[in-house]
């Protein structure tokens, strides 16, 4: 099985920003599922440089234009190593193999009877690099770049793109997945059902290009030459073993903006010149920041590498994959993404990969022999790789990610559960221990490979510490991945923490009023509420004459359930603990008295109640902004509030 993959091949007059990046991420997840899946794949970017404003860039800087586009193309490369990019081939249209290619398939477009010279005399927009229409114009503006186009008049070969206007609407019919997501498919079939006109492959008058192999006084048109690199990588007029093999190709991934030069443009360049077109093209959505469009007028264009050095490329990737919708535009911030950082890999991943490695090493000094796996979880991992490889399989990218983290979230709930830390201290529990640790560290295996093609580098760290390290005993190819190995043993490592929590910077931190602040109190332990921190003091509420309270005053209080995603011990206290608590709509910190009462571990995953609307308050410099519930016995240990059922969090209780 073999599956040839391609980008966009990038302008170089600007180094790639996040929008171009994302792009590129997206393909290297889908060809590193496709590797884990069996496939050998063959995945091809590269840069287009014969655009005019490459050209004009070079000149700025003095540069020779070839000069400029090398030092680009090292440019590109580090950026896309330093995102894990793992292309097998990187094209450049300057290459020899590529004006190779173009030469060939201009030639055979001719000879097949398609190519004729004409005048153009119209509308040419630089910044796309394309000839627009009157009607493509919004107030004689292009409407992408808003820049008045050139008018121009010149000498032009043609390609008689109008001829293939049928057998391009037979193609769709017959491949009904040609253009993916639908949306892009019928805007594709709307422009077909418009009719075609003929388009330009040549500009006169300019050196910057491949020349024209039967008037080299001509140079292709940008557009023209730049589709044929997905051939020309592939040996196409020089290596036909090699382009055999892999032509047609079975996935170009370009952006929606120019869906149009690829789903119909290049389809009848190849039919003309007697090729297959392509398998499939995804038209994937925008990376928008704040709702609006990355640009440099905007000053709003972001580095992936701002990311990328900061918390590694992991996390940049897993936002990219998970919070945008494949094949709709998304948004990025900052604010968004450290939420994001913290809920799903400091809470969530981060954590499962700490607790079970901390009580593989606690209780089976980090070395764990294979027993029949849990058969509940068993399920659960085989669901969420069943629908994984379904996700993937559509290029559902965010779907996917969702069924790498229901395991993790499942496994975190069944830690809860089974309450190994209880079992530990039972000699008759050390059985019912072993099959815990043994499935989680499992279940914690299969969810390191589902998200290993979104976050190759943090799959193989996990891999190695859950003792099965990437390359290692076995393959990971999911199709001979039964979800949990049932044999053999694992020598796990615990090590820190591999996504450390963001917290925000100290002044951002509201310690709202001098007396809702006890963060200059000496002995905040000695605190009377065993539960929640010292409450600020509150106006009392108007009481009746028998103390009692009406419902308007009851309801201002704001109750709420709450999960709690990680748990651990205040350092140097003996009573608190510090807990991330999942609101539904929000992850806040609260400190309780609870640690005489219960093991932080126990509490993950499980349901609380809290006052949510409590005035925030600092205990052993840790702010805490809510209280948990709890019964709390005269000269005894906090009992907290359960729930019958697992309430949804954020739902009020009263
Ligand atoms: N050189 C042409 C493509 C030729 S392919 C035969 C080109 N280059 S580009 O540098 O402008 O864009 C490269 C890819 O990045 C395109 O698929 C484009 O849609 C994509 N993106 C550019 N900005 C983007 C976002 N803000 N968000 C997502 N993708 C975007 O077009």
């Amino acid at each position: 099985m073999r599956f040839y993959l391609t980008t966009a091949i990038d302008y170089v007059n600007n180094k790639p920003h996040l929008g171009t990046a994302y792009e590129k991420i997206a393909a290297d997840i889908i060809a590193r599922y496709k590797r884990l899946a069996g496939y050998d794949v063959h995945f091809v970017m590269g840069n287009d440089e014969h655009s005019q404003n490459v050209y004009r860039k070079a000149r700025e800087l003095s540069l020779d234009p070839v000069e400029y586009c090398n030092r680009m193309e090292s440019e590109f490369r580090s950026v896309w190593s330093r995102l894990h990019i793992s292309f097998d081939d990187f094209i450049r249209t300057t290459e020899t193999r590529h004006r190779t290619a173009v030469q060939t398939l201009l030639e055979r477009s001719r000879v097949a009877g398609d190519i004729y010279d004409g005048v153009y005399e119209g509308w040419y927009c630089i910044s796309c690099e394309a000839f627009k229409q009157e009607k493509d114009l919004e107030n004689g503006l292009c409407p992408i770049h808003l820049r008045k186009p050139e008018w121009i008049k010149e000498k032009n070969y043609f390609f008689r793109l109008s001829a293939y206007r049928d057998r391009l609407l037979q193609f769709y019919e017959d491949q009904p997945a040609f253009v993916v997501p639908e949306s892009r498919r019928n805007e594709m079939l709307r422009l077909l059902e418009a009719g075609l006109e003929d388009i330009s492959v040549s500009r006169a008058g300019q050196d910057w290009g491949i020349p024209v192999p039967f008037d080299p006084s001509s140079v292709v048109y940008v557009w023209y030459d730049a589709l044929i690199n997905y051939a020309s990588a592939v040996g196409y007029g020089q290596n036909q073993a090699l382009f055999d093999k892999w032509w047609p190709a079975d996935l170009h991934l370009v952006g929606k903006d120019i869906t149009r030069f690829h789903c119909v443009v290049w389809p009848a360049m190849l039919m003309s010149a007697g090729e297959a077109p392509p398998r499939q093209v995804f038209g994937h959505g925008w990376v928008l920041t704040k709702g609006q469009k990355l640009s440099k007028s905007l000053g709003n264009v972001l580095d992936p590498l701002d990311a990328a050095d900061r918390f590694g490329p992991d996390p940049l990737r897993l936002y990219l994959a998970k919070e945008i919708v494949f094949g709709s535009d998304g948004d990025f911030t900052w604010d968004r993404f450290e939420e994001k950082y913290n809920v799903d890999l400091a809470n969530n991943l981060g954590n499962l990969v700490n607790r079970v490695t901390a009580m593989a090493e606690r209780y089976r000094k980090s070395q764990l022999q294979a027993v029949p796996p849990n058969e509940a979880m068993t399920i659960v991992a085989a669901g969420c790789v069943k629908e994984y490889r379904e996700a993937m399989d559509r290029f559902s990218l965010d779907a996917a990610c969702r069924q790498g983290f229901r395991l993790v979230d499942a496994t975190n709930e069944y830690i809860a559960a089974s309450e190994p830390w209880a079992l530990a201290k039972r000699p008759d529990g050390q059985a019912a221990l072993d099959e815990v640790l043994w499935t989680a560290n499992e279940a914690l295996r299969v969810a390191a490979i589902l998200l290993g093609p979104v976050m190759p580098g943090s799959g193989d760290e996990i891999l190695r510490r859950v003792g099965a390290p990437p390359g290692g005993e076995r393959p990971l190819h999911l199709d001979r991945d039964s979800p949990f190995v049932r044999s053999g043993q694992r020598f796990l490592h615990r090590k820190d923490a591999l996504w450390p929590r963001l917290e925000p910077p100290d002044d951002e931190i509201a310690v709202t009023t001098k007396e809702t602040s006890v963060t200059d109190q000496p002995k905040p332990e000695s605190a009377p509420q065993p539960v929640a921190p010292p409450a600020a003091p509150t106006p009392a509420p108007a009481a009746s004459v028998d103390g009692r309270i009406g419902i308007d005053e009851f309801m201002k209080i704001d109750l709420r359930v709450a999960r709690v995603t990680a748990a651990e011990r205040v350092p140097n206290s003996k009573k608190l603990l510090k807990m991330t608590i999942d609101l539904g709509t929000e992850q806040r910190t609260i400190v309780a008295g609870i640690a005489e009462a219960y093991e932080a571990d126990a509490l993950v995953g499980r349901h609380v109640a809290i006052v949510a609307n409590l005035k925030p308050a600092k205990l052993m410099g840790i702010e805490s902004n809510g209280m948990v519930l709890a019964a709390s016995p005269e000269g005894g240990k906090p009992i907290l509030v359960a729930f019958d059922l697992p309430p949804s969090p954020g739902t009020r209780v009263r």
